[in-house]
């Protein structure tokens, strides 16, 4: 199987919001073909591209409408591949997104399947008939509601796990499979390297189940196919977004010898500061926990598989408002956040914006929003009536997706030069955390992130070593990466006070990267450093 993922750092562009060359205040491909030199510079020799066809936009492009095209507002096909030739030349790899859980209802396949029970594409999707003149069972949607429809134009229900507009494929039907196996191949013909698959985990659906979702039984036998068809001859790289995966589930779906994934991300510790993983309702970080749960999954996939080193996608607020210290210590926790992150083994990922250290902007209003997650939640809770408005506010100022999709503010200008024109949705400039500034400034997060991927890409040891937690305790973590005859150690003080250095920490070492200028006596407010034996 493929293995250049072990030498991977991926850098998540969501396009819409990266850099917009043509006014319409949409960021497009051109804008990314700008800043490829930029991408190449913060160290990362890979791009994950959040998805670009064409698409009515229900849900940000995540609602597909042609899976071959390139839509009219990012550019053409042609600038696709002036963007993929302009990145390979780099030594920059390329994962598209694949979103095959669903497409859009303006998809052609669902057009058609609507339109009667025998019409050749009805079974592209999930119908079935009401039961007791109801939906056929109680699944939810994930943006809220019913995970059915009803449709007049035949009286059957059709499955929707993600928004109305996002009717769920069938992939019981092996026509279905064979179209995403010749799509895939159409974009890995081109000279494209791999892809994110987006839910994947829910393409085989579990009937049986009382609440919606996925890991179905032919959920390996279908991604085992694709491989065979399609990823595996083109040595593609596929990372999986699957939810609620145990260590084991993961390595049943990458472990080499199976030919389904090359790896998963992992999430879970993602859901913390949320009861119960709700986004919407918040309670405070257990510092502990966030540590303990990473290292659970670097021991879990010992050997067999890689990890995803992940804190910061597109569904997720920014990773300095939920984890760091955006007031007192932005820069030190900012980067101490990275360092632990992204000593430990695995691939990472960082997502544009991440590198600046930016934390949410500010809503005002429910009109500054545009997720469609973020909009069903808020009028869903206000129904409930037992929220006031600000309390409402708060809830979606601190889960929304729309934290993360803010335009990345390049220079100290209008909209921080993102656009000439109006953007699509608002944009935030903070001085000192725009690119302009942080390229300027020695010590900032920016260069932090730089130098921080320079030092792992250059070290075996960093880049495979093997795991192991010595000490996880009163905020305090020390972690080693150990290969032949070197040992690097990771210690990181996750509290904005200071706190004895542990005893486990080596005099004399090589001191690799450290967010403060010394090693002192005692740890620094989020103080966190690398050093070698
Ligand atoms: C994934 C995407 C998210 C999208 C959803 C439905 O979770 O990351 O943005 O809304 O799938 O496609
Ligand atoms: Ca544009």
């Amino acid at each position: 199987m493929e293995q250049w993922h072990k030498e991977s750092v991926v850098y998540q562009i969501y396009p819409k919001s990266y850099n917009d060359t043509n006014g319409d205040g949409i960021g497009d491909i051109r804008g990314i073909i700008e800043k490829l030199d930029y991408i190449r510079s913060l160290g990362v020799n890979c791009v994950w591209l959040s998805p670009c066809y064409p698409s009515p936009g229900d849900d940000n492009g995540y609602d597909i409408s042609d899976y071959r095209g390139i839509a009219a507002e990012y550019g053409t096909l042609d600038e696709f591949k002036e963007m993929l030739d302009g990145m390979h030349k780099r030594g920059i790899r390329l994962l598209m997104d694949l979103v095959v859980n669903h497409t859009s209802d303006e998809h052609e396949w669902f057009v058609e399947s609507r339109k009667s029970k025998d019409n050749p594409y009805r079974d592209y999707y999930i119908w079935r008939d009401p039961v007791d003149g109801k939906e056929p069972n109680g699944w939810t949607a994930a943006f809220g509601g019913s995970a059915w429809e009803y449709d007049e134009q035949t009286g059957q229900y059709y499955l929707h796990l993600f928004s109305k507009k996002q009717p769920d494929l069938n992939w019981e039907n092996p026509k279905v499979r064979q179209e995403i196996a010749d799509m895939i191949n159409y974009w890995l013909d081109m000279g494209v390297d791999g892809f994110r698959c987006d839910v994947i985990n829910n393409i085989s659906k579990d009937f049986t189940r009382a609440y919606a979702g996925g890991n179905g039984p032919r959920l390996h036998e279908f991604l085992h196919e694709l491989h065979e068809r399609a990823l595996g001859p083109h040595k593609a790289l596929t990372v999986g977004e699957t939810w609620g995966l145990t260590p084991d589930q993961a390595l049943m779906l990458t472990s080499e010898k199976r030919g389904e994934l090359t790896m998963t991300f992992q999430f879970e510790h993602l859901l913390l500061g949320r009861v119960g993983g709700d986004k919407f309702d918040p309670e405070p970080l257990d510092k502990k926990a966030f540590v303990d749960i990473l290292a659970k999954w670097e021991y879990g996939l010992k050997n067999d598989s890689y990890p995803v080193l992940v804190m910061e996608n597109h569904d997720q607020p920014r990773a300095l408002s939920r984890f760091g210290d955006r007031y007192n210590y932005p820069y030190e926790s900012a980067t101490m956040l990275a360092s632990m992150l992204y000593g430990m083994r695995g691939v990472p990922f960082i997502y544009q914006g991440q590198e600046l250290g930016l934390h949410d902007p500010t809503f005002n209003s429910m009109s500054e929003y545009r997720d469609i997650e973020t909009i069903n939640a808020y009028n869903e809770l206000k129904a409930s009536e037992k929220y006031t408005e600000i309390e409402l506010l708060a809830k979606m100022q601190y889960g929304s997706r729309d934290c993360g999709r803010t335009p990345i503010p390049w220079t100290s200008e209008k909209h921080g030069g993102f656009t000439t024109g109006e953007p699509w949705i608002k944009t935030q400039i903070d001085d000192g955390f725009t690119v302009e500034a942080q390229e300027k400034k020695e010590s900032s997060v920016l260069n932090f992130y730089r130098k921080l991927f320079s030092i792992r890409n250059n070290d075996p040891c960093l880049k495979d070593g093997e795991f192991e937690l010595l000490m996880n305790e009163n905020d305090v973590s020390v972690y080693t990466r150990t290969s032949n005859d070197s040992v690097v150690y990771v210690i990181s003080n996750f509290s904005p006070e200071e706190r004895s250095l542990p005893d486990c920490v080596p005099t004399n070492a090589e001191v690799l990267l450290n967010n403060y200028n010394e090693i002192g006596a005692s740890l620094k407010p989020y103080q966190s450093f690398w050093v070698k034996k």
